[in-house]
């Protein structure tokens, strides 16, 4: 596909000469002015300076949708959905339409796309990224990029780089050795550089090898601007940069929200000392400014009028990414599409199918503009005479009511709660500020929580009492954002605290109430960082359990049912890392609802795997929805009924629990050093389960389709190559059921006389295509030099052995049909 923007970083005369004109007409002050973003500013997230013809730019968040600077857009499929429609067109198509999006209003630079490889299940933002295989994620991001880029809209790929986990997401050195960041870590990054010339790089939270990312010599300078030729802009993530002269000199071209390092202040006396150099400063500018020219915003209105807010195009490609993102996993005795003649009763189970579930939280979320819940797209697509009835079961955001109807009394009996703010988290003595608050539901949205306080350093102490209404068990609920602490007393009992946190941003806790009783309560909150939210309520565990009861008759008495549960935005998240196991009360809906009806489908709502174990074979049917994007309703209720074949793909290797994960001896800090070693190296995923001959319950690359396919004939072009040579290695795909459907067939190579340690297969190509019954296509993938090489950290270089190398194709990691080999001569 053609792309005006893809390489806009080629060098080019004219553009070079007007930033130069423009440069030169900066003083030093206002350059190093440039090198920092700006909170809250209506004209933009960057500084202009207008009189000098830099504009401020507007920056907006991704992967999965456009907001910020509006208060809703076009919220697509999570990207890793999209990754499992393994399709690039489709990556290209989703690119372009958020870039549409984003130019509908005025934004210039997308946060995204983001790549970092899945490692692990409990990574809260791995339904941003694009799975666990470098050769995949490269390949998608590529169209994306290519996508957004042709709009006229600058990317930003990120987080660079290792940034595979939220748990002490600023703390955590990721300690990885040279070929595994090669083979596994950088591919997309490189893509997203070399092949898509992405425009923006956004530097990971995490330390790699005991470095900042935003400072990282090695990474920034040596990889990316040198070796990789990269001429865009490098920005830190949000509130990550730590230092000035380091963070200056290593590469690190824009600090943002906002400059607290790379300040006049801390820069103008570094330079007068010969710390930092002019030239350093004007290379930073230089990249900005050539963003300006490049994407024509020096030139025309980056708002275009003429593409509309709410606008039919992107909702068809959110729609079409849900369709073909969607896996279907599980289907026994062809439980779906769902046959009418038998299924009279249809029960919708689940508070996933009534209010849409769009996406995980954090950035990425975007406030959907168009929404079509499950439930909603059942009804309309089932046959008029099919009874639909819904249950919610068990609803995931109870304590949004609870915080705001919870009653409290402040010790002098008023209601409300009193509070005692200090500035300062270990701040003694009298406090700063002491004032009745009616509830406690507070998010500073990265702000001071009041005037002449510290966003990340304050500490509240709430005090009053509740009165039970009845006797048994109560549940608490404390809403907190990311690292800080907390601990709520009722009575004398510590109910909910930091120190035994779950996941998710609502922490639970419970006790036994006796009715008419009074209890003091009393919640002490630390804030440790600059992005703080708390939250508190309260309510009988009785009300929980009646809505539970309910579903479970409703289940029983149908003729089979849509569940319709998984993680949530509260529970899966950027922030911080999510459990294995289902969120507690989605857990026992699943294992009873399964329990009461054989004919039970999930539509699993999560970024990444779950843990099955206690009712994956009670389904009938499962359906992985990820996070489908606000048509995702639409598209699951097309599947169920048959109106659309599912074909995604598993984009991840989906392990039976997290021991048989390669990660799971390499993920945590265990023992407080703040260094997690990538001890299982290039072994992650399948290329792990492989050479441990362990059987996962889904592999990576698998997803059932309503048809069935068969492969023969493979070919290559040629037995022998050269070191500089291509091989093209054909074969047929045959749709062998009765209707039509797509197949992406995968090629995985193996290098059968490596030197080094490889891994038993990898992923080199792959094709969809899309066949009638009965119908027959040739496919052909190219295999380049590229493809056949490891990187051998001693020379520096990518490396093919000359020796013998079997390609295998198969419907997955783990149906492999056909193989052949061919001699890669020296
Ligand atoms: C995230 C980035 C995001 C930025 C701006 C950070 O917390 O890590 O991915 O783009 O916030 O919202």
């Amino acid at each position: 596909m053609h792309s005006q923007y893809a390489h806009f970083t080629a060098p080019c005369e004219q553009t070079e000469a007007r930033i130069t004109s423009i440069l030169t007409r900066l003083t030093l002050e206002e350059k190093i002015s440039l090198l920092g973003g700006i909170i809250m500013n209506p004209d933009g997230n960057t500084i202009g300076l207008p009189d000098k013809g830099v504009p401020p730019l507007r920056m907006a968040d991704g992967p999965v949708g456009v907001h910020w600077w509006c208060a809703s857009s076009t919220a697509y499929p999570a990207t890793v959905a999209l990754a499992a429609t393994w399709d690039h067109e489709l990556g290209y198509r989703m690119g372009a339409s958020i870039g549409r999006d984003a130019r509908a209003r005025g934004i210039h630079i997308l946060l995204a796309p983001g790549v970092n490889i899945y490692r692990s299940p409990l990574c809260g933002r791995n339904f941003e990224y694009l799975g666990e295989d470098p050769f995949l994620a490269a390949w998608m991001v590529t169209g994306y990029i290519r996508g957004c880029q042709d709009q006229g809209v600058a990317t930003t790929v990120k987080h660079f780089a290792c940034n595979y986990q939220e748990y002490d997401r600023h703390g955590i050195s990721t300690d990885v050795d040279e070929r595994t960041l090669r083979e596994i870590y950088l591919p997309a990054f490189e893509a997203a550089v070399k092949s898509a010339g992405t425009g923006c790089l956004m530097t990971a939270y995490n330390l790699i090898n005991g470095e900042h990312a935003s400072e990282h010599q090695y990474l920034i300078n040596t990889v990316l601007k040198d070796e990789w030729g990269f001429d865009g802009l490098v920005m830190s993530d949000w509130v990550s940069t730590y230092s000035a002269v380091q963070a200056a000199n290593h590469g690190l071209d824009l600090e943002m929200p906002n400059a607290r390092f790379l300040t006049i202040e801390k820069l103008l006396p570094s330079i007068d000392n010969g710390l930092v150099t002019e030239a350093v400063i004007d290379d930073k500018i230089h990249r900005l400014l050539r963003l300006m020219v490049a994407f024509g915003w020096l030139d025309h209105p980056q708002k275009d009028e003429s593409i509309p807010q709410e606008d039919p195009q992107s909702w068809a490609t959110a729609l079409d990414v849900a369709r073909d993102g969607c896996v279907l996993l599980r289907n026994q005795q062809h439980e779906l599409p769902l046959d009418p003649r038998r299924v009279r009763k249809l029960a919708v189970i689940g508070a996933h199918a009534s209010r849409p579930v769009i996406c995980g939280g954090g950035s990425a979320y975007t406030p959907p503009n168009h929404l079509v819940s499950i439930l909603d797209a059942i009804r309309q697509l089932a046959p008029k005479d099919m009874e639909i009835s819904h249950a919610v079961g068990v609803n995931p955001w109870r304590h949004e009511d609870r915080i705001k109807d919870s009653l409290f009394r402040t010790p002098d009996g008023s209601p409300g709660l009193l509070g005692e703010w200090f500035k300062g988290r270990d701040a003694t003595g009298q406090p700063d500020l002491v004032r009745v608050d009616d509830h406690v539901d507070f998010d500073w949205q990265g702000l001071p929580p009041m005037e002449d306080f510290p966003a990340d350093d304050f500490r509240v102490c709430w005090r009053g009492e509740m009165t039970a209404t009845e006797t048994g068990e109560y549940l608490f609920y404390v809403g907190v954002h990311e690292a800080s602490q907390y601990q709520l007393l009722v009575g004398p009992t510590i109910v909910v605290d930091s120190a035994h946190a779950t996941s998710g941003l609502i922490k639970v806790g419970r006790c036994d109430l006796i009715e008419g009783q009074t209890y003091p309560v009393m919640l002490i909150y630390r804030a440790l960082r600059q992005w703080n939210s708390v939250r508190l309520g309260y309510e009988p565990a009785s009300a929980v359990e009646a809505e539970f009861q309910a579903a479970i008759e409703l289940a029983a008495s149908a003729d089979a049912v849509i569940l319709c549960t998984g993680f949530t935005r509260e529970t899966e998240s950027e922030g911080f890392d999510r459990d294995f196991m289902l969120p507690e009360g989605q857990e026992s809906l699943v294992r009873a609802i399964t329990g009461a009806n054989a004919h039970t489908t999930l539509a699993l709502h999560a970024g990444g795997n779950v843990d099955m174990t206690a009712w994956h074979d009670h389904l009938a049917a499962l359906l992985h929805v990820w996070y489908p994007g606000q048509e995702g309703g639409q598209a699951i209720a097309e599947i169920l009924f048959g109106k659309i074949n599912p074909s995604g793909k598993l984009p991840i290797t989906f392990e039976h629990n997290l021991q048989q994960r390669s990660s799971y001896d390499w993920y945590h800090d265990a023992d407080g050093d703040k260094r997690v070693q990538m001890g299982d190296g290039i072994f992650g995923g399948y290329r792990h389960v492989d050479r441990h001959a362990i059987e996962p319950r889904y592999p990576f690359g698998f997803g059932l389709s309503y048809t069935t396919f068969a492969y023969e004939k493979l070919r290559l072009s040629v037995q022998r190559i050269g070191p500089n040579d291509s091989i093209s290695a054909s074969f047929d795909v045959i749709n062998t059921g009765k209707r039509e459907g797509a197949e992406i067939a995968q090629l995985y190579l193996r290098d059968d006389t490596a030197s080094v340690l490889r891994p038993e297969k990898e992923l080199k190509g792959f094709a969809k295509v899309k066949l009638q019954p009965g119908e027959r296509a040739t496919v052909t993938i190219e295999l380049t030099p590229r493809d056949l090489k490891f990187y051998d950290p001693s020379r520096g270089q990518w490396i093919a052995e000359p020796g013998a190398f079997t390609i295998f194709i198969g419907s997955s990691s783990r149906h492999l049909h056909l193989s052949t080999t061919f001699t890669l001569t020296p």
